[in-house]
């Protein structure tokens, strides 16, 4: 146990009772809990409170952890502005434990302390009982001045009780206005003398570790409110199976008198994470039920896939979360609720109640991981741009203590295979260096005792599998990734033994041929052979262990992995190979691996990306790529010189598209390019997110190609600027597509502000900015003999030229450059 909370104990109450039946064998088919049933009230949530006297105020710090999420309130104040504390663990492994100077909410004399706990990640309803059996615990500690002061033990006070009456992650909330508020029992006027001392919890074998990564915060500056608020009062015939919403007032506005039967959607024009704040007023008792979804119903047909009339909130792709948030006012005048303990991915809120109440305000809350946005990108195409708001919306909506896949269904786990696609896009968008420190200490808590990564990171209940190609290697390539982006060596230093580990069980257990094939290319339109994607992917692991082993020093450790990938590669060639060394594999998906992992070379590379890129052209100048092709697919091409392609790929907008599910509505990134269309409603039930940000990679090759940001040393102390125009004109320019003209990025590195942007019209203006302490190679394209160059005239002669382009080495500073 930590030195901090050597005498503290995990503090209990055996008295709550999870609302689900925790020992159902199917977590989605646990009763009471599919799609349509309805959340419920309970007995309220594990509530401790401890008096105690301080003679002084200063120098206070709380320690405190939790085995599921906690909210601390202090002599009548809520502790801070972090969400879902302590965050999502391997709760086998390690709890992480917080620090807050408590300082100013202390008084000289008695004090209170009270904590209400969650069964959040522990034993929530989609990870129980993998973690937890029982209910969530507690653990803190008081420290002034270097001495303990007061700290969890059977003396706390506890009572399942209060006004979040039943919580959950996937589920939701419901809270009861009526009964005490914690800001009020956490004041020394409200008598707890009745309850029962606290258990002890001995169910914690793990490690409490301090807080890693950035915290889960409701991020006020992407708050959003409502677009348009509809009121509605009942069904109408429409023809169809389930009829429409009857509407009562199209564009209603707040403050809003909802009557009596009827209900109130929100439409916030984007898909986001996070729950809806409202301002009620009303009779004490009405209970506002609020769903959240992704979507509304597109016209009441089955055929559809409509799960309701026309108009009304379609939820039946959250599958078994029923993600609801109930409140029951107290009367009491103006009233705030905002769910604590669970989160939803959601573009619409409905309303209801039974009887008639006010509606003076409504704030939907983004909430996420707070991490620092670093990347900015604009282009003349509006619809390109809007791929990139939603891809950056994607990231906030999914980032939340871990990469998700999708933050609305039975799911938001760490899918490792969706995490790994889009963990460059992401390091251009946000500084996401801590949040992955952490992930990445998730990965070593959940590898196997043998060395196996896991396909979801932390393991859950419903999802233990591990060793899966391209998803468990998220543990090799997050990694290298992550040291390219900000130049940290620790990130490989403190996983390297990890990832030798998880390299040699691989070897021990499947010889050459890799990690399991089991995903694949998921939700590819091509199948290319899962036992393909295996093999390239154990050699492209052996050569990122070759890169890290010699970014780290160890050279003996270099040399074993380059005999290794010797013998890796032997394997791929014997087995996706012919005789003649050339593919055997004929999807999109089969070229870009092997050209993106340099599995051929030479001519026979050049060879295959001319093919690769002919075959596109044939498929109607579209991709058929899944998850993985996707995000390899553009940089491959522009590594052959191939950027005009991957432009006509980027602004294509037929099916499958990244603008063609913008023409469909998309204000995120869905996780398939179809999962609803015009023509035909809405996508397989069975899994269809409106918010998988995996396809959302693309924007890497925005930002290292089309703006050409890319790193060339770790950290981008030294970096290449390599703008790569679109050049298409003619019949290289598919019907309805105009040549992008403008590209404007900048991303803050850890080594200062890179900017780079280019216009071409008659002219080709390139401007670009080099931090101070950074140095740049521009390849610049030629388009005349002159160049302007911060306004001195230089004939093209003057430069080495490389594939077309001019190439300038540049020292900090800012540059135009004109021809
Ligand atoms: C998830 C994916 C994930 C996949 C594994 C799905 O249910 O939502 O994004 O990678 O399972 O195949």
């Amino acid at each position: 146990m930590n030195k901090i909370f050597r005498n503290a104990k995990f503090i209990t109450n055996s008295d709550y009772d999870p609302y689900f039946d925790i020992n159902a064998s199917n977590w989605v088919k646990r009763p009471r809990l599919y799609q349509h049933t309805d959340l419920v009230s309970s007995d309220g949530l594990p509530v401790f409170i401890k008096d105690f006297a301080l003679k002084s105020t200063e120098n206070t710090s709380l320690y405190f952890s939790a085995l599921g999420c906690v909210d601390i309130f202090i002599n009548g104040k809520r502790v801070g502005s972090d969400e879902m504390k302590p965050g999502c663990t391997n709760f086998h492994k390690r709890a992480l434990y917080i620090e807050y100077d408590i300082s100013e909410y202390l008084n000289v004399g008695g004090n209170r302390i009270l904590a209400v706990v969650s069964s959040g990640w522990y034993v929530g309803r989609n990870v129980a009982p993998y973690y937890g059996k029982n209910a969530p615990a507690f653990i803190a500690c008081i420290m002034q001045n270097g001495k303990k002061v007061c700290e969890t033990d059977e003396t706390w006070k506890t009572d399942v009780c209060g006004q979040i009456r039943t919580a959950d992650i996937w589920d939701g909330e419901y809270r009861d206005g009526r009964e005490p508020d914690y800001t009020e029992m956490s004041v020394d006027s409200f008598n707890c003398d009745e309850w029962k001392n606290s258990e002890i919890a001995n169910c914690f074998t793990g490690e409490l570790s301090e807080f890693v990564g950035p915290q889960v915060r409701v991020r006020d500056n992407l708050n959003l409110t409502a677009e348009k608020i509809t009121v509605t009062d009942g069904i109408k015939y429409n023809g169809s199976d389930y009829g429409e919403i009857s509407i009562a007032e199209e564009n209603a506005k707040l403050p809003l008198k909802v009557k009596k039967g009827q209900t109130v959607i929100i439409d916030l024009a984007q898909e986001m994470v996070g729950w809806a704040k409202i301002k009620v007023k009303g009779a004490r008792g009405t209970i506002i039920k609020m769903r959240f979804a992704e979507f509304l119903n597109d016209s009441g047909e089955i055929s559809r896939g409509n799960d309701g009339p026309k108009g009304s909130v379609y939820t039946v792709n959250l599958r078994s979360a029923l993600a609801k948030a109930y409140y029951v006012l107290s009367g009491k005048g103006e009233e705030i609720y905002r769910p604590t303990f669970t989160f939803f991915g959601y573009r619409y809120v409905e309303l209801t109640a039974e009887g008639e109440y006010e509606l003076i305000d409504f704030v939907s809350e983004t909430v996420g991981s707070d991490t620092k946005e670093t990347g900015r990108l604009e282009t003349s195409d509006e619809l390109v741009n809007k791929l990139i708001s939603n891809t950056i919306w994607g990231q906030r909506s999914n980032y939340l203590s871990i990469p998700t896949d999708c933050p609305q269904r039975d799911e938001r786990f760490g899918w490792t295979g969706d995490a790994q696609a889009f963990s460059i896009t992401a390091a251009y968008n946000a500084d996401v260096s801590g949040f992955m420190k952490k992930w990445m200490q998730d990965a070593r808590d959940a590898q196997s005792d043998e060395g196996a990564y896991s396909d979801v990171i932390p393991r859950s209940q419903c999802c233990r599998s591990e060793n899966a190609a391209a998803w468990a290697d998220a543990g090799i390539i997050i990694p290298y990734n992550m040291y390219m982006i900000y130049g940290d060596k620790s990130i490989i230093e403190d996983h390297y033994t990890s990832m030798e580990k998880y390299i040699s069980q691989l070897v021990i257990n499947y010889g050459m041929s890799g990690p399991i094939p089991r995903y694949g290319d998921w939700l590819a339109y091509d199948y290319c052979k899962n036992e393909f994607i295996s093999s390239a992917y154990f050699v492209h692991d052996i050569d990122l262990m070759i890169k890290m082993s010699e970014i780290i020093e160890k050279e003996d450790r270099a040399e074993y992995y380059r005999k290794l990938r010797e013998k890796a590669y032997n394997y791929f060639a014997e087995n996706f190979m012919d005789e003649d060394g050339k593919l055997l594999g004929q999807t999109q998906t089969d070229k870009v691996i092997s050209l993106a992992f340099n599995l051929i070379s030479g001519d026979y590379a050049k060879e295959i990306a001319d093919e690769l890129e002919k075959q596109i052209k044939k498929n109607g100048s579209r991709l058929s790529t899944g998850f993985l092709g996707t995000y390899n697919l553009c940089p491959t091409l522009s590594k052959y010189g191939k950027d005009n392609m991957a432009y006509t790929l980027l602004m294509q907008r037929k099916e499958p598209s990244w603008l063609y599910s913008i023409d469909q509505g998309a204000t995120t990134i869905w996780e398939r390019w179809n999962s609803y269309t015009l023509e035909k409603g809405f996508g397989d039930v069975g899994m269809n997110s409106f918010n998988h940000y995996a396809y959302g990679s693309v924007v890497e090759w925005i930002y290292r190609y089309a703006a050409g940001i890319e790193p060339i040393e770790a950290g981008f102390k030294k970096f290449a600027l390599q703008p790569r125009v679109d050049t298409r004109k003619g019949a290289e320019l598919p019907d309805g597509q105009k040549p992008m003209t403008h590209v404007k990025a900048s991303f803050d590195s850890v080594n200062g502000t890179i900017e780079s942007e280019w216009t071409k019209d008659k002219k080709f203006t390139y401007k670009c900015t080099v931090p101070k302490g950074t140095s740049a190679v521009l390849y610049l394209p030629v388009f005349a003999k002159k160049i302007t160059f911060n306004g001195k005239q230089h004939s093209v002669s003057e430069f080495k030229n490389e594939n077309g382009c001019a190439v300038i080495k540049l020292n900090a500073g800012k540059y135009l450059i004109e021809q």
